[in-house]
């Protein structure tokens, strides 16, 4: 464990608890589950795609597909944004032998599509190795909006994740399909799936806005 990651940590909650979110659930079209359809193209070696695959099937570990779909401060989908992600293997590293978050080896970068809509498959990460106690279970992502600086959002959470505090817990609970925590549940893909939208929030971006990607610390 490095002091970085330490630091990092430390960092991003303080700002996450001290910060005033005004995402608000909103009525807003549902989120298309039709993912298999176009992913065969994506994946077959798009430019820019709108659903990656970070953890390969040899990778130990829960399978888990994420998707939702990016919006614009209107309601609008946000098409081609892009979204950084990065979390621990299934034994808490980021990378070995040294655990650095920005060295991450299970990571990976997409673009919303046309839709606003973005999917990646990869594996549950795990608690952090040798911290006690350890921050919740959680993916980092970071967007880049048209525009907008290339900014961090909240870290995907898992719902009955008993590291997640309660006011973080009872924030979320009031945003709607825009919460960091997600629920895991079984997909028709066979594995374990979950949604989470994104709205873009333009003070946000500049407030959490990152040095050479990545946090200041
Ligand atoms: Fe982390």
């Amino acid at each position: 464990m490095s002091h970085t990651l330490i630091d990092v940590e430390s960092r991003r909650r303080f700002v996450k608890s001290a910060s005033v979110f005004a995402l608000a659930f909103t009525v807003l079209p549902p989120t298309s589950s039709c993912l298999g359809e176009r992913s065969a193209a994506n994946l077959a070696g798009a430019q820019r795609p709108w659903r990656i695959n970070i953890a390969d099937q040899r990778e130990p570990g829960t399978r888990i597909l994420i998707s939702g779909t990016i919006y614009q401060a209107d309601g609008k989908p946000a098409p081609n944004v892009k979204m950084f992600l990065y979390h621990t293997d299934a034994a808490g590293y980021y990378s070995r032998p040294v655990s650095n978050p920005r060295e991450a080896r299970l990571h990976g970068t997409l673009w919303s599509d046309a839709r606003g809509q973005y999917a990646f498959d990869t594996i549950r990460p795990a608690y952090y190795a040798g911290v006690n106690p350890p921050p919740p279970l959680h993916i980092h992502v970071h967007l880049e909006p048209q525009g907008l600086p290339d900014h961090w959002v909240d870290s995907y959470y898992f719902e009955g994740d008993s590291q997640i505090r309660p006011d973080e817990i009872a924030r979320a609970n009031g945003l709607g399909r825009f919460s960091n925590i997600v629920q895991l549940v079984p997909g028709k893909s066979g594995v374990l799936e979950a949604v989470r939208d994104f709205r873009i929030d333009a003070a946000l971006a500049e407030r959490n806005q990152l040095v050479n990607g990545w946090y200041r610390n």
